[in-house]
């Protein structure tokens, strides 16, 4: 770095060992950005948006997120949009349990099959908890009055576990799930 002083040209005095602190700086930051740029373009993780407000108190009650009725075909938490391409699926989460915990249950007769890109909408009706599918790129925050969602692809076939991820009480280690993918 110079500064003219005078008409002279004059190289500001930087200490040896800060001008080797800030190389050090600018190479994490390339580190970073380069990780950032992998992450996303590379290994498709994605940040979860917040797809829409909502009242905790109430959101339980009605379609999509309500149970089926015992008359019902179907369950309306686990949808259909393009067969065999695109599902959605809408998961409560609360103290302590998930809904609907097994996706799809033996009864809804839907089933995810593999290679499908599955969106999942998760909202609290309590506290704040986690949603993590182990061996995906989904891992959130379910957090009451918003929903968080992330789209994913189940290439390989098999059941996949679903967890609580933030400790939300005596019942946390008790929040967990499974989806079925099926051939
Ligand atoms: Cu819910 Cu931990």
């Amino acid at each position: 770095m110079s500064t003219e002083a005078g008409g002279e040209k004059v190289r500001m005095h930087i200490d040896p060992t800060e001008r080797a602190w800030i190389r050090v700086a600018i190479v994490v930051l390339v580190i970073f950005a380069l990780a950032i740029t992998v992450a996303g373009f590379m290994l498709g993780i994605q940040v979860p948006t917040e797809e829409q407000r909502v009242d905790p108190r109430t959101i339980g009650d009605a379609a999509p997120w309500a149970a089926p009725a015992a008359d019902e075909e179907g369950d309306p938490r686990i949808q259909e949009l393009v067969p065999g391409e695109k599902y959605a699926v809408y998961i409560i989460a609360k103290m302590w349990l998930f809904a609907p915990s097994q996706v799809p249950t033996p009864e809804s007769g839907i089933e995810i099959p593999a290679g499908a890109e599955v969106t999942f909408y998760v909202t609290s009706t309590d506290v704040q908890h986690g949603f993590k599918v182990q061996n995906t790129n989904v891992n959130f925050m379910a957090v009451p009055g918003e929903v968080s969602t992330l789209t994913t692809e189940f290439d390989e076939p098999g059941t996949y576990d679903f967890i609580c991820t933030e400790y939300c009480g005596t019942g946390h280690a008790a929040m967990f799930g499974s989806i079925t993918i099926t051939e």
